[in-house]
């Protein structure tokens, strides 16, 4: 099968070039000046007046993930279709080591949920939940098989949490092996201390979680993350950052020389602290980190980053709950009712995140095309080696391709979205720019608003590792 993608702007990290794209298979065959060619394809889709992007990777999804007495509400099958809408061709989601379990067991684990129910592609970190002399040892035979970054917790403490010593032992390993140790940095221990202290005030809405998870204990756990890092001698990578206090710390580092790597979520560039409020509704936007306070200037230190390259990546984090109840999982957010530490951490994004950076960078001129593309495609290719696979369009490369409208409206709301939540945190918002087109290895799956693919077109990616080390 081969396709041709005529006259459009072709955008990747470093060119933007009128062009006629070329797809033989599941790859990128051929990139020409639009009358500089004679190929013929069995199908060809104009994309005059359109952008054509690499397929977007979202390096940070909870499909299905255990927490707070419930799970994600989203599937392999029904996360992995919303992607596609949006314009993301690659996850990476977080495998869980559960407490008492080896590390590979929650691997297999994860793995068993997304084999044949992905519509797009997918790789996995794997969440160390329990460090043990076993699950250190285990670290090594999960690189085998392509997991090259851990995720661990400074939050969390008696779910996901591990003590300094515990992270700094899976440091030490990673330091050998080369892999990234991604880290939740808040400091959960003080969090904890700070929510008993609400409860017992009976500050007990969903606004007091915003309010007890300071960004000052975000910058702590960020500096202390790093310094054990540094000791250890492994790459850092610092996940779904909120507070201008840890971008700090991740520029000083960087600055130094450091191997410090770090991403942000739409929802820190978009929502904030006052969307926690309207009492329980507030409920939809719990996530920790917490959304913050607009007026304190996080939001626009984000963006920033995001421009001077001290924030590397947008990822999205997504981790979604119904607000109401969900049909087999039953209560979801409305668990925190009367007590906001109850309500299950995590927002629905995985669809919205390619448009959500272009409207927010390009539309409203904070970043350039190019720079939307390198956050949102070809960076976090790099950072989980899947480079030049994924993240780009050259010839070789899988052809992973949005055509995206950059004039075209789209307002976002649950009723039109496909991620399987009641309620959107965007809801009635207007962007600029839609995903018109997307192909998946070379197959069509949207096109014309509807979804035209399968479940189980997505394939597992080995990863190689980050392909920014010094
Ligand atoms: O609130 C969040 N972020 N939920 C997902 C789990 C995590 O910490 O990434
Ligand atoms: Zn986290
Ligand atoms: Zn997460």
């Amino acid at each position: 099968m081969r396709t041709l993608i005529k006259n459009g702007t072709v955008v990747t990290a470093s060119e933007e070039t009128l062009a006629d794209v070329l797809v033989d298979g599941e790859k990128v065959a051929g990139l020409a000046a639009p009358d500089r060619h004679g190929w013929t394809a069995d199908k060809v889709i104009d994309a005059t007046g359109r952008l054509v992007v690499p397929g977007g990777l979202d390096v940070h999804t909870h499909m299905e993930l255990p927490f707070g007495g419930t799970f994600a509400s989203d599937s392999f099958e029904t996360g992995t279709r919303a992607a596609a809408w949006g314009g993301s061709t690659t996850i990476i989601d977080f495998a869980v080591q559960a407490k008492g379990q080896n590390l590979m067991d929650g691997f297999e684990a994860w793995m068993g949920k997304a084999e044949r129910n992905c519509a797009i592609d997918y790789g996995m970190h794997l969440i160390v939940g329990d460090v043990t002399d076993q699950s250190l040892k285990e670290m090594d035979i999960a690189m085998g098989e392509g997991v090259t970054s851990f995720k661990m917790f400074m939050a969390y403490p008696g779910v996901f949490y591990s003590t300094d010593g515990e992270i700094f032992r899976a440091m030490q390993v990673a330091a050998e092996s080369g892999a990234t140790i991604m880290m939740h940095a808040e400091n959960g221990i003080a969090i904890d201390v700070l929510i008993a202290q609400a409860l017992a005030r009976g500050e007990t809405d969903p606004i007091y979680h915003g309010v007890v998870r300071k960004s000052i204990l975000e910058g702590e756990a960020t500096h202390r993350a790093i310094a054990l890092a540094e000791l250890a001698g492994c790459p850092l990578y610092v996940v779904h950052m909120s507070a201008q206090e840890a971008l700090a710390e991740v520029t000083n580092a960087r600055d130094e020389g450091m191997d410090i790597f770090a991403e942000t979520c739409p929802q820190y560039l978009f929502l904030d602290l006052d969307d926690l409020g309207n009492g329980f509704e507030g409920a939809k936007f719990v996530c920790s980190p917490p959304l913050r306070d607009r007026s304190e200037g996080h939001q626009e230190a984000l963006w920033s980053g995001l421009a001077t390259n001290d924030l590397q990546v947008v990822s999205t984090d997504h981790c979604p709950f119904c607000f109401n109840d969900h049909a087999t999982l039953g209560r979801q957010k409305r668990l925190g009712e009367g007590d906001f530490s109850k309500i299950p951490n995590g927002l629905p994004g995985v669809e919205h995140r390619m448009e959500l950076i272009y409207h927010g960078a390009v539309a409203e001129d904070r970043l350039s095309v190019k720079r939307w593309v390198e956050v949102c495609a070809a960076t976090p290719a790099k950072m989980f080696g899947l480079y030049p696979q994924k993240g780009t369009v050259a010839v070789g490369s899988d052809a992973d391709l949005v055509v995206f409208n950059p004039n075209a409206p789209h307002t976002l709301s649950a009723s039109t979205h496909h991620m399987n939540t009641d309620y959107s945190c965007y809801e009635g918002l207007t962007l600029q720019g839609k995903v018109e087109t997307v192909l998946s290895r070379g197959k069509t799956v949207i096109e014309n608003d509807s979804y035209v693919g399968q479940k189980g077109d997505g394939k597992y990616l080995r990863r190689e590792l980050n392909q920014y080390l010094t």
